[in-house]
């Protein structure tokens, strides 16, 4: 059997775990990789928490404490941020010209975060991508894990106070 026949399930059928396994798969699921398959991670959601490690953990062969070891020690990666709720803005390439800045800027101002922050309340991080794998849809933001495409900054900011507002008086 191949290893990449050995594959483990991804954590959800959220479509952008394929990113992560292109890069993993490209390198041949080696333990060496594993910089690069964080980093893919990241990129792809904004953040690691531990479903994502196991399962790179688990893909590349190499043990949990590893992943986590590597995970902590690079400035660069961020951990699953604090907030009961996330936004991820995506500002890679295709975002950014559709309009991605704008509206990671009017999060920022509305709930008075910066990138990689959580609202001194805890509802709400907000987290920046670099590409979620649906370009197509120009400029995206994920909220929750669900994706939001083709959104104005008021129609995302709509959707954004929904969540919150929903979720809080559940
Ligand atoms: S650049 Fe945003 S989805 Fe690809």
């Amino acid at each position: 059997m191949t290893q990449a026949a050995s594959m483990p399930q991804p954590p959800t059928d959220d479509k952008r775990w394929k990113i992560v396994e292109t890069t993993m798969r490209r390198n041949n699921f080696h333990a060496d990789a594993l910089i690069e398959s964080l980093h893919s991670v990241q990129q792809a959601f904004g953040f690691l928490d531990k479903a994502s490690m196991l399962w790179v953990a688990a893909a590349l062969h190499v043990p949990l404490s590893k992943v986590y070891g590597v995970a902590t020690f690079y400035h660069f990666f961020t951990l699953k941020p604090q907030g009961k709720h996330v936004c991820v803005v995506c500002m890679g390439t295709a975002c950014y010209i559709k309009g991605g800045q704008k509206l990671l800027d009017e999060v920022q101002q509305r709930y008075s975060i910066k990138e990689n922050q959580t609202t001194k309340d805890g509802q709400l991080s907000l987290v920046v991508a670099r590409c979620i794998g649906a370009c197509g849809l120009a400029p995206t933001a994920v909220i929750d894990g669900q994706v939001f495409g083709k959104r104005t900054p008021p129609e995302l900011l709509d959707s954004l106070d929904a969540t919150l507002k929903r979720k809080v008086n559940v």
